[in-house]
């Protein structure tokens, strides 16, 4: 580490990190899946807790479909309008503008092109899209397009029934979705988005701790199990694996200074978003989990008083959200590092 200046890790959300462990596994499942489209399935759906790398991951597959020949990858953020956006990603990208100008698409009234003598300007965004995509599927061209950060909000709506209808026409799009597992299982509900129905969700699983070993080995000189320890606390939770390794650099002499940070980062950053997003109800099962050291589902039913019928949706629905894991038959467990703690501190005693 002598002489490097700027810190490797950061614990920003929605930056790719210097530091970056990959998920070879997932990513070349969601990239061959689209590359060689033999499913038939267009949309794949990655969800994961605040912090677990949605961002991050959606970027690299972004960035990895850019390089495939053929290959188009539009970034869309759901806070904006996303169609025009998406117009405005494809005339960006290198001679797509002058063909679909040559193809005599008149996007001049959204800015993205010149006027063209004796054709009508487009006006509608998703007619204009529907051919410029006709355009590139006769050149055999195709188009992924990443929503990060999906809710049902009215632009992502609006541009998923636009993909839908591009797709049933057989144009060449493709979606990859991310987001909060409520908030896609809730655009999931919408009746007419029929292509996101029956699209199984991704999680986004715990980084690999091997990976996270090597790296905090090779930047803080630290031997094999003092690094190990560190990528262990960390539970491959993505932002807790930045954050500690933020931290550490700037505490190097202070290991304990550096744990007492991160856990400051993760409660005033993290923490306390995804606590505000949870029903009473929820919090109430956490504090019962966070109460039962051994994670035993009777136990914790036990001091909830809670039947196995009502218990088990609660389960499922933690599970899904990335905030406990019931990997092991019986037994439940937190996700995220230091979150027990975090909940027997918030959850006000009655
Ligand atoms: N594969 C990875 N390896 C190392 N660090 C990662 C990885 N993915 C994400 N991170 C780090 O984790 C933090 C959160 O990442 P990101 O912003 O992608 O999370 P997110 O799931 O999109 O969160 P949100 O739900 O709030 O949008 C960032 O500091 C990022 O640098
Ligand atoms: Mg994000």
């Amino acid at each position: 580490m002598a002489g490097k200046t700027k810190i490797p890790y950061t614990p920003d959300f929605g930056r790719v990190p210097d530091e970056m462990i990959p998920r070879p596994m997932l990513t070349a499942d969601i990239i061959n899946t689209f590359l060689n489209d033999t499913s038939g399935k267009r949309v794949r759906i990655v969800t994961g807790t605040r912090g677990s790398g949605k961002t991050v991951f959606a970027e690299s597959v972004c960035r990895q479909i850019q390089n495939e020949k053929s290959w188009i990858s539009a970034f869309l953020n759901p806070e904006r309008d996303m169609l025009r956006d998406l117009a405005a990603a494809l005339c960006g990208r290198k001679n797509l503008k002058e063909m679909f100008t040559a193809a005599k698409i008149n996007l001049s009234a959204f800015g993205l092109g010149p006027q063209i003598k004796g054709v009508q300007p487009e006006t509608d965004p998703e007619a204009a899209l529907a051919k410029m995509l006709g355009t590139l599927k006769r050149r055999r061209k195709k188009v992924l397009i990443t929503v990060d950060g999906a809710s049902n909000n009215s632009s992502t709506k609006l541009l998923i029934s636009a993909l839908q209808g591009f797709m049933q026409k057989d144009l060449p799009v493709y979606l990859l979705l991310t987001g909060l597992y409520d908030h896609v299982r809730s655009l999931q509900g919408q009746e007419t988005l029929t292509c996101l129905h029956h699209i199984p969700l991704i999680p986004l699983t715990p980084l690999n701790t091997g990976r996270m070993e090597e790296s905090y080995a090779r930047v803080f000189g630290l031997d094999s199990g003092t690094a190990l320890e560190m990528a262990r606390q960390t539970k491959g939770y993505a932002v807790a694996f930045q954050a500690l390794g933020y931290f550490t650099w700037k505490n190097r002499k202070e290991p304990e200074r550096a744990v007492a940070e991160t856990r400051q980062y993760l409660e005033e950053y993290v923490y306390e978003r995804i606590w505000s997003d949870l029903s009473a109800e929820d919090r109430r099962v956490l504090y019962g989990i966070a109460n039962t050291p051994d994670g035993s589902v009777a136990s914790i039913r036990e001091y909830l008083q809670e039947s196995s019928n009502r218990f088990t949706p609660y389960r499922t629905r933690l599970i899904r959200k990335g905030i406990i894991n019931g990997d092991s038959y019986g037994v439940v467990r937190f996700e995220l590092p230091l979150f027990d703690e975090f909940v027997l501190k918030n959850y006000p005693p009655e």
